[in-house]
């Protein structure tokens, strides 16, 4: 099973931005916790970051027929872009929504995901582990998990 994972806008700057909410591990740290996990897993990872909304589309549209399933950490896109909404909906590959942060008890605008309706499932407040929990979600509701 191949998974691929995409890091939205501002995320290459862990480690930098604002650590008392997002820590002090960088994107190279979370990266490589995936690969580990994903390999535990016995799944097939492809990681990519993105600070365009256009790029990260072009990318999903890329995965059609050829990602099993998605994880996605939108950042900001999160919030309002339709967009790439529509090309979640539009591409029908399972994807589960990741947050470091648990955007349901930040600011009001971060309470809201566009993109969430249009994901199996949303995952927000476990830091990286998040991202270990989305893999897991993935294998399991792919039906492909034999534990
Ligand atoms: C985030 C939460 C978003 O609201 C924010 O814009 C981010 C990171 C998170 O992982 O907690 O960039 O997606």
């Amino acid at each position: 099973m191949k998974v691929l994972v995409i890091h939205g806008p501002n995320l290459n700057l862990l480690g930098i931005r604002e650590k008392d909410i997002y820590g002090n591990h960088d994107l190279s740290f979370v990266n490589e916790y995936i690969r580990q996990e994903a390999e535990t897993l016995g799944l097939e990872v492809e990681i990519f970051q993105s600070n365009h909304e256009g790029e990260i589309i072009d990318r999903l549209q890329h995965a059609m027929g050829k990602v099993d399933g998605i994880i996605m950490n939108p950042g900001a896109f999160t919030h309002y872009s339709y967009a790439i909404a529509d090309a979640i909906a539009g591409i029908s590959i399972p994807t589960v929504e990741v947050h470091l942060s648990n955007i349901h008890g930040r600011e009001e605008f971060r309470r809201k995901s566009v993109i969430a309706p249009v994901c199996i499932g949303q995952i927000s407040g476990f830091a990286h582990v998040s991202y270990a929990l989305a893999l897991r979600a993935l294998l399991e509701v792919s039906g492909k998990s034999e534990r």
